[in-house]
């Protein structure tokens, strides 16, 4: 049984194809990064895993279990990190902490799990400061440690790095990465940024109007890609 799968996956939007019948699966602990054009789909896919988006057809397993429409399952077991972070008007400490408090966890667990999360990502002078007031970076690095701190089985991220400087893009993938290996979250992370998807990825999926053209290990989607749009893709070749 596959951690996660997507069965034929199809989305319109006003008669027009956002997805068409994808299907692919991947193993716990994987990390796969989305890659495609503006436009080819890789948001819609994400929000339809998150269960923010219904697809039209087709469906979403996690763990043998079927997640579509069931948000309360969704909730427990998926963190989701948004290209442009949206937190709450209160501290860093207090953004961190809600999830946790939201599960019912206890005081001093929340004191503990939010403080690793401060550290793990850099933010520990920053714990007091109004989440409103923090940089892209800042905000961005909130809303990893956000989504973090209740150890996610399944973490997305819809282009977290998009528009930030180098200092926060290593933080944030030196993150990812971590937490891939050291407490086997599986990550799938949508990027326009094949640099990217070639420093973190194990698997990569390539999306173009809505279709799955390619779906391989990492080292072969580079390498020997199997479609000549791949090809055209990662040699920068094709207009966006
Ligand atoms: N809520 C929506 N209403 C109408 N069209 C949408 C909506 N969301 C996405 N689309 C359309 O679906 C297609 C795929 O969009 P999206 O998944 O955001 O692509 P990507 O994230 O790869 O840039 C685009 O043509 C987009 O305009
Ligand atoms: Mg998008």
């Amino acid at each position: 049984m596959s951690f996660l799968e997507c069965r034929s996956i199809s989305k319109s939007y006003d008669g027009k194809h956002a997805l068409k019948d994808v299907t692919f699966e991947i193993e716990g602990g994987d990390l796969l990064s989305v890659v495609g054009p503006s436009g080819s789909g890789k948001t819609t896919l994400l929000r339809i895993i998150d269960g923010l988006e219904k697809a039209d057809s087709g469906e979403v397993l996690l763990k043998g279990k079927k997640i579509s429409g069931e948000p309360f399952l969704h909730r427990k077991m998926i963190g989701m990190v948004f290209q442009n972070p949206v937190l709450f008007n209160t501290t860093v400490f207090n953004n961190i902490a809600y999830s946790l408090k939201f599960r019912g966890e206890e005081g001093e667990t929340i004191k503990k799990k939010v403080e690793e999360m401060l550290k793990l990502l850099r933010l520990h002078d920053l714990r007091g400061r109004n989440a409103l007031t923090l940089s892209g970076g800042e905000a961005q690095r909130v809303a990893l440690a956000r989504a973090l701190v209740y150890d996610p089985d399944l973490l997305l991220l819809d282009e977290p790095t998009a528009n930030l400087d180098p200092y926060n893009v290593s933080i944030i993938e030196e993150v990812l990465q971590r937490s891939n290996r050291e407490q086997g979250t599986t990550v799938i992370v949508i990027t326009h940024n094949i640099f990217q998807a070639k420093r973190l990825a194990k698997n990569v999926a390539f999306l173009l109007e809505g279709e799955l053209v390619e779906f391989s290990d990492s080292a072969a989607f580079f390498a020997s890609p199997r479609d000549s749009k791949t090809l055209s893709f990662i040699r920068g070749e094709m207009v966006y």
